[in-house]
C-alpha cells in the first residue's frame, strides 16, 4: 500500500480511522506494517504490501477459498493467462466506460473502487489511463497476483477485504463498479447498499450479477448442486470444469456449423477452451451464486436512494446509479 491509501481506509469492525504502524517501506510501498484502530482496538496486518482487513468471513470462506484456488490457478499459468473471462485488459476497460457511461476524461483524477477486483485486470488499466487513486478489493488471495500487477503504478492500492464489512471511509469514492460480485454473497441487496455508501454524493455506481436467464453455466450450478457435486474440492471441480469446456467447445463449433448465426446467441458467446474452463469453474465453485431480475437490481438502487437508474441490454443484468448531491437524501450513506 501507498501513504495515499491510509485515509481512504476505515476499521471492518467499526468504522473508525487507522494508524499505520512500524511500517517497513520499499520501492514507494509500505510493504509490512500494523494498521491499528483507535475506536475498538482492532490491529490488522500489511502483508506483502496490502492491508490485510478481512473480517466477518464466517459465511463467506468456502466462496473465498474457491476464488483463492482460482485466480491463484491463473496466476500458475491455467486458464487463460493473458485474459479474465474471455476478455482482454483492454476490453475490460472499454466494458467500463461503457457501463459506466464515462470518457477516458471523466476517469482521469477521479477516486475510483474495483470491488471484487480478482486479479485486477481492470484495476490495473484504470490505473494506468490516470485516476488520481483507485483501490482493487478483493476477499481472496487473487489479491497477491493483484498486487503484482499494480505495483509499479503509483495511483493503485490493493485490499484484502470483504465488501460486506468495508474497511474503507464513507463516501470516498467517484466510482465504484462491482462486476460478477455481489451474487457471490448471501445477501447480494445488502452488499449493494454497502457498495452505495461508499460513493462520493453524485458518483456513480455499477454492479454486473447473474441474471435468472436461462443460461447453459447456471444450468450446470443447478445440476452439480442438485447431485452435491458442487462441493467437491476445488481441484476436482477444476478436472470437472476442463471436461465440461472441452465438451461445450466440441458443442459449440458442431452448433455453429449447422447454423452459422449461434455466434450472435449470448450465452454461445464464449470461444477458446480456456475461457471456457475459467468460466465452468467460476460458476460451479462458490457457493452462494444467485441469479436477478432487472427490476429487482433497480430496487436495490431505488433503496439505496440512487437516481438516475440504467439497466443494459446484457445476457446478464448491468445497471448503475447515481448518488444524489444531497448527502442527507442517501439512506444510511453516513450509517457505517
Ligand atoms: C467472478 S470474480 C470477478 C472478478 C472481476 N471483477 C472481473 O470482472 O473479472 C468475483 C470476485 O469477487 C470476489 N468477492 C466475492 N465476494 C466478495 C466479498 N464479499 N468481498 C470482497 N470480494 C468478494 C471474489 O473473491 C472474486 O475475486
Ligand atoms: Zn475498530
Amino acid at each position: 500500500m501507498h501513504d495515499a491509501l491510509l485515509p481512504l481506509l476505515a476499521c471492518p469492525a467499526c468504522g473508525s480511522r487507522l494508524a499505520l504502524r512500524r511500517p517497513r517501506r520499499a520501492g514507494g510501498h509500505v510493504m509490512s506494517g500494523r494498521l491499528a484502530c483507535a475506536g475498538c482496538g482492532g490491529v490488522y496486518a500489511v502483508e506483502a504490501g496490502v492491508p490485510r482487513l478481512n473480517v466477518a468471513m464466517e459465511t463467506l470462506r468456502d466462496v473465498a477459498g474457491s476464488f483463492s484456488y482460482e485466480w491463484r490457478a491463473q496466476a500458475e499459468g491455467a486458464f487463460e493467462p493473458d485474459r479474465v473471462f474471455g476478455r482482454t485488459q483492454d476490453q475490460h476497460w472499454l466494458d467500463f466506460l461503457r457501463f459506466m457511461g464515462l470518457k477516458k476524461s471523466d476517469v482521469q483524477g477521479a477516486a475510483v473502487l474495483d470491488a471484487g477486483c480478482g486479479p485486477a485486470a481492470l484495476t490495473s488499466a484504470i490505473g494506468a489511463a490516470g485516476a488520481a487513486i483507485v483501490v482493487g478489493i478483493d476477499m481472496s488471495d487473487a489479491v497477491d497476483a493483484a498486487f503484482a500487477r499494480c505495483r509499479d503504478l503509483d495511483n493503485v492500492d490493493i485490499v484484502q477485504g470483504n465488501i460486506l464489512s468495508p474497511p474503507l471511509r464513507p463516501a470516498g469514492f467517484d466510482y465504484v463498479w462491482s462486476m460478477g460480485v455481489i451474487h457471490h454473497t448471501p445477501d447480494p441487496r445488502a452488499a449493494l447498499a454497502r457498495l452505495a455508501g461508499l460513493v462520493k454524493p453524485g458518483g456513480t455506481l455499477f454492479v454486473w450479477v447473474y441474471s435468472t436467464r436461462p443460461n447453459p453455466f447456471r444450468l450446470g450450478k443447478a445440476i452439480f448442486a442438485r447431485l452435491g457435486l458442487d462441493r467437491l474440492p476445488a481441484p476436482a471441480l477444476h478436472a470437472a470444469a476442463k471436461a465440461l469446456a472441452w465438451a461445450s467447445l466440441a458443442g459449440l463449433e458442431s452448433y455453429r456449423r449447422l447454423r452459422p448465426a449461434a455466434g450472435r446467441v449470448g450465452a454461445l458467446k464464449p470461444r477458446t477452451a480456456g475461457e471456457l474452463e475459467l468460466t465452468w469453474f467460476d460458476a460451479l465453485a462458490p457457493l452462494h451464486a444467485s441469479q436477478h431480475g432487472e427490476a429487482e437490481v433497480r430496487g436495490w438502487f431505488d433503496g439505496a436512494g440512487f437516481v438516475d437508474v440504467v439497466a443494459y441490454e446484457d445476457p446478464n443484468v448491468a445497471v448503475r446509479g447515481r448518488a444524489p448531491r444531497a448527502r442527507s437524501a442517501v439512506p444510511g450513506l453516513l450509517s457505517k
